[in-house]
């Protein structure tokens, strides 16, 4: 799509689940666009808001203080009515309305999906800034958000170990990922987890129980599973490990934590870097983008190439895992 000549404002969204940068993302965008003489907009409550007109200007000073915190100070929610042509069409005369020449969207997988579409129906110029906890956008290597929400994660996990190792008990530590195992991998890596759990690979309650068996025999006293939010019921599977191998089993759900607190270095460098990356694309008379990093490089990948496809996690790292653990 080519946007070039006639960009004189664009929008800014946050919908679906918030992430920990996209504030900074938000202050990039806003204030490369003004930088670059842009007329900036914020909608507010995702795609909720933009169906209802819940859009407001944004100066330079909007976006002040903001580049340490958490969530989206433009507020977000699940809105499944956007799926709704007769919807779309209301967000369409909203944008037309204040004369709004393009989007930039910044949020998880269904907002992805949700540009592309509204993008292509109304032709409306839209990039897409990668930024969720799950890290399962394809076609970047990170997302805005992962780094931070491992980190939490990881600081709650090495204070569980603490407690594990007093009282000689099996903790089970459940971290986000309804689809895919991206923090559970990381986390339970970097964490010394001696078994992580991942929706991709159904585990087996014979061959962790084998696991513990084989540790305590060579003197571990306290274990540490890390589960990600698909991989299973937690419930169950701690009834049943402390059944089949009369440990103390406890459970931690990390929950909303991990979608919370100051975004790392790694999240606001990357929030920086791929709101200004967005906007310039648009000045170019380059949309339809999702804009990510390969390498430590910021890459272009259209949409429509990539929505339909699965990032996959690295199921090498998860043999590493194990071998380190045991
Ligand atoms: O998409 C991010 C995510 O944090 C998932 O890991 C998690 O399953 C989901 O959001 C929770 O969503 P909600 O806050 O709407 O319950």
């Amino acid at each position: 799509m080519t946007t070039a000549k006639l960009l004189k404002s664009i929008a800014v969204v946050t919908p679906g689940g918030d992430a920990p940068g996209m504030n900074t993302a938000i202050r990039s965008v806003v204030r490369t666009a003004i930088y670059h003489g842009l007329k900036v907009w914020g909608i507010e409550k995702g795609w909720f808001g933009l169906i209802n007109g819940l859009i407001i200007e944004m100066g330079p000073k909007s976006v002040g203080g903001i580049i340490n915190k958490g969530g989206t100070i433009l507020h977000t929610r699940r809105c499944p009515e956007f799926r709704d042509k007769k919807n779309m069409e209301k967000g369409y005369k909203e944008l037309k309305s204040r004369s709004i020449d393009a989007l930039i969207v910044i949020g998880g997988d269904g907002s992805m999906h949700a540009a592309h579409g509204f993008s292509k129906r109304f032709g409306v110029p839209a990039n897409f800034i990668p930024a969720t906890i799950d890290n399962d956008i394809p076609g970047t290597d990170f997302t805005i958000g992962f780094d931070t929400a491992v980190n939490t994660a990881l600081d709650a996990i090495d204070k569980i170990r603490d407690t594990a190792t007093s009282h000689e008990r099996l903790f089970l530590v459940e971290v986000m990922g309804r689809e895919k195992g991206f923090i559970a991998l990381d986390v339970g890596l970097a964490a010394g987890a001696e078994a992580i759990l991942i929706p991709e690979i159904k585990y087996n309650t014979d061959k962790l129980v084998r696991e513990v068996r084989v540790g305590q025999e060579r003197g571990k006293e306290s274990f540490i599973f890390v589960v990600a939010e698909g991989a299973g019921d937690v419930y169950a599977l701690a009834k049943e490990l402390q059944i089949k191998l009369n440990i103390e089993v406890r459970i931690t759900i990390l929950g909303h934590v991990q979608r919370g607190g100051a975004p790392t270095a790694l999240s606001r460098g990357l929030a920086c870097k791929l709101g200004a990356a967005a906007v310039e694309a648009l000045l170019k008379g380059k949309s339809g983008y999702m804009i990510g990093v390969v390498s430590e490089k910021i890459i272009f990948r259209q949409i429509a190439q990539i929505y339909r496809t699965v990032k996959k996690v690295d199921l090498k790292q998860l043999q590493l895992a194990n071998m380190l653990a045991s």
